[in-house]
Formats: C-alpha cells, sequence, structure tokens
C-alpha cells in the first residue's frame, strides 16, 4: 500500500469483517488507532490457527511492532478492559503500555451505565427496544455530552475534585433511581468501582504524549459499527450513540494527525459483506426470514461477538450501499464473506427500492421493499487467494458490484483466516 494513512471502517449494520482486514493489513503500517464508539464493538480475528476476540482493543494488537491506540472518542470500560487484556494474553497476544495506549480523554463506561442501558431497554419492551449490546454505551455517551462524565484524566486528580464530579453525575442518576424505586447510588460506590483503575495507569497517556509517538509514523484509524449504525445518519433511533463515519477522525482526534496528514487524502476503505446482516432491530430491507436467511445465518455462521444473537440475513442492498458511499465517502472496498454465497444456483443484489424514495433513514418497510437484480451463482471462492481462482459468475458480481457503487473493491476476503484474501491493493 502506498497511503500513508487509511481510514478504514463499515458500510453496513457492523460486523462487515472490519477486524480481520484490519489485522491483514496491520504489518504494512506502524499504528492502529480506534477513534470512536466502546466494547459494543466485536471483531473475531482467525490468525495463526487462533480466534481471537476483540472489542476495545485495535486490530493490530495481533502484529508484532504495531502501535495501538483507544483513542478520543471512545468510551471505555476499564472492568472489561482489563478482562479483554486477559484473555488475549492467555490466547499468545502480547500487550503492554509498548504497544497499547490509551487517551485520557476516554469517558469512563461505569456499572451505572450498564444497568441503565438494560433499564431502558426493558422500559421500551419488547417491540420498540432497540437491542443494544447492553455494554453502557448509549448511557455513558449521554452524559459525555450532558457533560456530567467522568474522564479517565478525572481519576489523576485530587481525591476531593473527583468526589464532586461524582455528586454531579449522581445528583442525575439518583433522581433517575429514586423514580424507579431502586436502592441509590453512593459516591464511595463509584470510587471503590474505579480503583481497578490502577492496573491500567501505565497504559493510560495525554493526547500529547500519544501524539509524539505517533509523529511521522502511519496509521489505520479503524472504525466500529458501521455507516447504518451512525448516531445521525443510520436509521435512527436504531442506532448506537457514536458517530461511526470515516470523518469522526477529524472531530475526534485532530490533535494525532499533522496538518500534512489533513491535507493529503487518505484512502477510506469501506469494509462490506456479499450479503447483509445485522444485530439488533430496525429496518434491514433485504432482510430474508426464511430458508434463504436461515441459509446465510448458518453458514456465515452469523453470531454477534460481542452478544451471541443471530444476526438477521439478507441479500446484498446495494442501495444503503450506494448512501453509505455519499455520507461516509469511502473511495475503495473491502467486499467480505464471498464465499459464504460459494454454490448458490442464483445470487440477487437489490438495485432500488419499489415505487418510493431511496432513503433507507426513514426507517419504514413498506417504503423500501427491494427491486431484486438476479445474477447466476458461482462455483467455489473459498481460500482464493487471487482473482485467476474465480469463476467468470464470481468475477461478474464483484464487477457488478463496483459497478453500482462506482468505486474499486481492492480486497475480497474469501475466509475467515487472515490469509484467506485476495488482495488487488
Ligand atoms: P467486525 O465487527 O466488522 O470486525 O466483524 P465481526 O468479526 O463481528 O464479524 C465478521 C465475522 O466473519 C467474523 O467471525 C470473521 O471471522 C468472519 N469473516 C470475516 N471475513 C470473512 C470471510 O471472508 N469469510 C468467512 N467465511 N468469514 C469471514
Ligand atoms: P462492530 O464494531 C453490529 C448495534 C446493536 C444495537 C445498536 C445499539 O462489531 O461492527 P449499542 O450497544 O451500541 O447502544 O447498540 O447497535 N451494534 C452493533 N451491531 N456490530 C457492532 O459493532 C455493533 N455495535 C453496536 O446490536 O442494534
Ligand atoms: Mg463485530
Amino acid at each position: 500500500m502506498k497511503e500513508k494513512n487509511v481510514i478504514v471502517a463499515g458500510m453496513q449494520w457492523g460486523d462487515e469483517g472490519k477486524g480481520k482486514i484490519v489485522d491483514y493489513i496491520a504489518s504494512k503500517f506502524d499504528a492502529v488507532i480506534r477513534f470512536q464508539g466502546g466494547n459494543n464493538a466485536g471483531h473475531t480475528v482467525y490468525k495463526n490457527d487462533k480466534c481471537y476476540k476483540l472489542s476495545i482493543i485495535p486490530s493490530g494488537v495481533l502484529t508484532t511492532n504495531t502501535i495501538n491506540v483507544i483513542g478520543a472518542g471512545c468510551v471505555l470500560d476499564i472492568v472489561h478492559l482489563n478482562n479483554e487484556i486477559e484473555e488475549l494474553t492467555k490466547n499468545g497476544a502480547v500487550i503492554s503500555p509498548d504497544n497499547l495506549l490509551i487517551s485520557s480523554k476516554c469517558n469512563i463506561i461505569l456499572s451505572i451505565h450498564k444497568n441503565l442501558d438494560c433499564i431502558h431497554e426493558e422500559l421500551r419492551g419488547i417491540d420498540d427496544k432497540i437491542g443494544t449490546t447492553c455494554k453502557g454505551i448509549g448511557p455513558c455517551y449521554e452524559d459525555k455530552v450532558a457533560r456530567r462524565g467522568l474522564k479517565l484524566y478525572d481519576l489523576y486528580g485530587e481525591t476531593a475534585s473527583l468526589k464532586k464530579k461524582i455528586d454531579i453525575l449522581l445528583m442525575h442518576h439518583n433522581i433517575i433511581m429514586k423514580g424507579l424505586e431502586k436502592p441509590l447510588y453512593k459516591v464511595e460506590d463509584i470510587i471503590s468501582e474505579l480503583s481497578i483503575i490502577s492496573s491500567l495507569l501505565p497504559y493510560i497517556k495525554d493526547n500529547d504524549k500519544i501524539a509524539e509517538i505517533l509523529s511521522n509514523r502511519s496509521m489505520i484509524f479503524e472504525g466500529s459499527q458501521g455507516v447504518m449504525l451512525d448516531n445521525d445518519h443510520g436509521t435512527y433511533p436504531f442506532v448506537t450513540s457514536s458517530n461511526t463515519l470515516p470523518n469522526g477522525i477529524f472531530t475526534n482526534i485532530p490533535d494525532l494527525l499533522s496538518s500534512d496528514d489533513i491535507k493529503n487524502d487518505y484512502m477510506k476503505l469501506g469494509v462490506i459483506k456479499a450479503y447483509t446482516t445485522r444485530v439488533g432491530s430496525g429496518l434491514l430491507p433485504t432482510e430474508e426470514t426464511g430458508i434463504l436467511g436461515n441459509y446465510l445465518q448458518k453458514q456465515g455462521n452469523e453470531f454477534g461477538t460481542v452478544s451471541g444473537r443471530k444476526r438477521r440475513c439478507g441479500w446484498f442492498d446495494a442501495v444503503s450501499a450506494q448512501y453509505a458511499i455519499k455520507i461516509g465517502k469511502f473511495s475503495h472496498i473491502a467486499l467480505t464473506k464471498m464465499d459464504i454465497l460459494d454454490g448458490l444456483d442464483k445470487v440477487k443484489i437489490c438495485i432500488g427500492y419499489k415505487d418510493k424514495c431511496d432513503d433507507i433513514t426513514i426507517n419504514d418497510a413498506s417504503e423500501t421493499i427491494p427491486i431484486y437484480e438476479e445474477l447466476d451463482g458461482w462455483g467455489a471462492t473459498h481460500h482464493a487467494k487471487s482473482l485467476d481462482q474465480l469463476d467468470n459468475n464470481a468475477k461478474n458480481y464483484i464487477k457488478r458490484i463496483e459497478v453500482l457503487l462506482g468505486i474499486p473493491v481492492v480486497l475480497i476476503s474469501t475466509g475467515q483466516e487472515n490469509n484467506d484474501i485476495i488482495d488487488l491493493i
């Protein structure tokens, strides 16, 4: 790759295979930086016959000599992070303050947030719930925007000033607890919950220090979730609580970018599955609830990495992908899970919605009934490493996607293993 920096982000409803793609290209860059979201993300990476589960730790952590940064804009559950480090280390990953840096500007996810996430979902009821991961992401971002959240740097200061901040936070949360007739939170409980931070202190750095370490290094900015889950531009309200678009780097981690970096146009690599999946509630125009949906779900092993929930599945939706490109300004595509469609007689691509406008964000199933184009299926793409190994029908499918989306497909993933990939970059 000749680009100094690249942004990798999802173009659908998450789980497109971003982790696999970031891990695949990581050795060509010096650093991988997360800039939004938290441990609602779940990336499964198969490498050297091992399976790794990453949630908040960037997907460069399995590559030697790569620096990984949990940047500002992310929300951090310190209890979870300790567990994630432990699990990955047990599995053979090497994680230390040399290859994992955490921005002191991250907001902290507390047990208050996790409880509230579950309570909100319960109160919405079965028909209206968002289907969140219940990791406290939404309530933590709410507190951040409301200016009562705690940031990692708050833990460095005087205890008296931390107590005051917790007082302000609890003023709000205890009103809710009172209304729900639940026990109230005490400042001491929060302080004791935060004491676990001590083992993480060596990882936490101010942004100036992180910028100094990253200066002149090549970087991958790793997005989590996907365009259709963006809080402003996705299928609201069935979205996550952060902005998931590539350009989030300019608002969340501007201090890690040099002015030269900003002038140069980054490669914006959109990751997209050869079909569509979604976990949680909300519109999914191409969803197949019958035999085909079950087939894709089983064949693709479509279970949420974080929640274990079955992912809803359907055909490739070119309309939502065109929207993702319009909003996300992607320049290139990494097409994943081609192998899951291997052996089907016919495959379909949604090329429009019947009668009405093509606005997918309206969340109205009656206005997003797909119009399909049918293509011939192909033999095997599984484990393919070069285009020559694909038959004409598989090549036609990729070509058709390129034509519909108007940007080049530069990576084609053909299996779960790190090296199951056709690299056209
Ligand atoms: P992410 O959140 O975008 O990183 O995606 P997830 O890891 O949540 O979900 C993608 C799943 O598909 C993971 O289990 C990957 O191991 C798997 N995967 C990624 N690319 C491919 C592929 O090309 N073929 C197959 N069979 N599996 C893939
Ligand atoms: P990665 O990075 C798929 C979904 C949840 C729910 C909605 C809101 O692995 O692609 P939240 O817990 O964020 O408040 O939930 O967003 N969601 C994801 N779906 N992949 C993810 O991340 C997701 N992160 C959140 O299922 O519908
Ligand atoms: Mg995932």
